[in-house]
């Protein structure tokens, strides 16, 4: 595999796709054991979890609901002071068992900054599933429940991640070029 260009980065192969799909296997089923008979409700972060929310819920095997919102506060490659919610809540959680998705997480901001509006409609729990934890960029008290990868501090695209809007359309994920 060879360098992709995205506007006026370059991004080297890092995580391939068997192996995401791999973890996104291991993490369906150690879900269908933990959620049994528990009817979650999955909450897919828009817009970078799509990919991981459908190649996830199509292995989820147990009786489980799926919604989306979308929040945002990411610029390029490093985050903005706001998150903003662009695309609200349409289903109601409370005392139900929420499993949050999201591509990445990285400052924690995105998350820290909603879940008390969550708490605040009383699910009965909530947990975070995330395909990439960039750990050594945690900024805010986020617990991460179920990781499938822990990466480094650098910018990846692909798979659902952008930058600047491109780079999603890709079945492998890439890492920006030192
Ligand atoms: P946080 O609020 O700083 O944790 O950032 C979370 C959001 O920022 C994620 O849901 C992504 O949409 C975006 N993000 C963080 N790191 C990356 C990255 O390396 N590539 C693409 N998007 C990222
Ligand atoms: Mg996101």
């Amino acid at each position: 595999m060879s360098t992709i260009q995205v506007l006026d980065k370059t991004f080297e192969p890092y995580l391939k796709e068997a192996a995401i799909q791999e973890k996104i296997t291991e993490l369906a089923g150690q879900l269908n054991k933990d959620y049994a008979g528990k009817r979650p409700l999955f909450l897919s972060i828009l817009n970078g979890s799509f990919l991981f929310t459908a190649d996830l819920f199509k292995q989820v095997t147990i009786e489980s609901e799926v919604s989306f919102i979308k929040l945002a506060s990411y610029k390029g490659t490093s985050s903005t002071g706001n998150v903003i919610t662009a695309i609200g809540l349409d289903t109601n959680v409370k005392d139900r068992h929420i499993i949050i998705l999201e591509d990445i997480i990285d400052t924690g901001k995105t998350l820290h900054h909603y879940l008390p509006q969550l708490d605040s409609m009383q699910p009965a729990s909530v947990k975070i599933a995330v395909l990439l934890n960039k750990k050594e960029a945690l900024q805010y008290p986020v617990q991460v429940d179920y990781s499938c990868f822990d990466i480094p501090n650098k910018f990846v695209v692909g798979y659902g991640l952008d930058y600047d809007g491109l780079g999603r359309n890709s079945k492998d994920i890439y890492q920006l070029k030192a």
